[in-house]
């Protein structure tokens, strides 16, 4: 069942780039987002005021992504809510909100509850699911299946990476239905989401480079990532993977919140994962890493540049296939899987089974 992999998480890894083409293939007609076959009506898209994501662990992170995909699109606002915590508020939700629960299991008893409540407020809730037939898919206004297949490493991968190819679906729909994107941008924005597959296949062909990097992670006590933008919603998911399956203390961090008291915390060797992908942002997060690397932190970082102009500010260079922007969380977070699953391997631990995990929660 392996096929040949030493573990069903690096099967996973590599098997990214068939589970997106298998999930957004049949909802491209025309290079246009199109979701008739999963009989979602267009009218289900307009009218909608604010938009609320809810799921747990990297299902959430996937939705984080989301969020900031549609947001910056679509100016409404878009919040992101931990489904242990919302289906306990008092949730702000109206008939013209949409509420979006993610979940690889379809079986989360937290997402399930926090959807349950959400239908008493609104008709709009959607819910993006892998498993086919599962109790939140049943119970959801609309269902969009993601096609990762079976995902049995109880650390999640393809799963994260198709969850957000769907919410990149998701939010071009929304933009063209709500006249927020013109169908030419449209255009080209589904032609680079077609193509994230050939670049995923580029950044796996540096697995063994990575496999090398991770040799000095597995001494490591804590670990920090860090970035702005999309790139900290990644961070939060790498972060989450690395102490999943290798023990290790890793946090996230916004890198212009880290001299609000983090940096505290770096000293001499402490590694230090970063991620500079979006131009807007690139050199605030370039004099962040100065600052960490100026008190002894070792850097990786993460661009999409062949070299970068000061090689002085890392310690290794990681280089992502050039893309647009918004795409480029695709390529950095397989360079976060591999990261984790080099370094669990390299504890001697077996990444498939992390210690007092399950991999479907369906206890409170
Ligand atoms: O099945 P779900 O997507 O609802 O599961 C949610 C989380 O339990 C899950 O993503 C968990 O965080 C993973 N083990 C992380 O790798």
């Amino acid at each position: 069942q392996k096929d040949g992999y030493p573990h069903f998480m690096i099967k996973e890894i590599h098997e990214q780039p068939q589970a997106i083409t298998r999930t957004i293939t049949p909802r491209i007609k025309d290079m246009l987002p199109d979701f008739s076959e999963d009989g979602i009506p267009d009218s289900f898209f307009e009218d909608v005021n604010d938009i609320t994501i809810v799921a747990c662990g990297t299902a959430m992170y996937a939705g984080m992504v989301g969020k900031t995909m549609i947001q910056n699109r679509l100016h409404i606002p878009v919040t992101v809510a931990i489904a242990s915590e919302f289906r306990y508020e008092e949730p702000v939700i109206t008939d013209k909100s949409m509420v979006i629960v993610v979940s690889q299991s379809g079986e989360t008893i937290d997402t399930l509850e926090a959807l349950r409540l959400a239908n008493k407020y609104t008709k709009k809730t959607l819910s993006i699911v892998n498993v086919k037939g599962s109790s939140i898919a049943r119970e959801s206004s609309y269902v969009l299946y993601t096609h990762a297949g079976p995902e049995i490493a109880v650390a999640s991968t393809k799963a994260y990476t198709v969850q957000a190819a769907t919410f990149y679906l998701l939010g071009c729909k929304l933009a063209l239905v709500q006249n927020k994107m013109s169908v030419e941008e449209a255009h080209e924005f589904i032609q680079t989401l077609s193509e994230i597959p050939n670049y995923i296949e580029e950044v796996l062909a540096q697995a063994s480079n990575v496999e090398q990097l991770t040799k000095r992670m597995t001494n490591a006590a804590n670990a920090f990532f860090i970035g702005r933008g999309l790139d900290y919603t990644l961070c939060m998911e790498g972060a989450l993977k690395l102490k999943e399956i290798s023990y290790i203390h890793a946090e996230a961090y916004a890198a212009g919140e880290l001299k609000h008291g983090t940096i505290a915390l770096i000293s001499e060797g402490v590694p230090v994962i970063a991620v500079a992908t979006q131009k807007h942002v690139y050199s605030k997060v370039i004099s962040n890493i100065r600052e960490v690397k100026a008190r002894g932190a070792y850097v990786t970082l993460l661009t999409r540049e062949k070299e970068i102009t000061d090689p002085s500010i890392c310690d290794v260079h990681i280089s992502l296939p050039d893309i647009a922007d918004e795409f480029a969380i695709f390529e950095a977070v397989v360079i976060f899987q591999l990261i984790a699953y080099y370094t669990s391997v390299g504890k001697g631990l077996n990444p498939d089974q992390p210690r007092n995990l399950a991999k479907s929660v369906t206890v409170e």
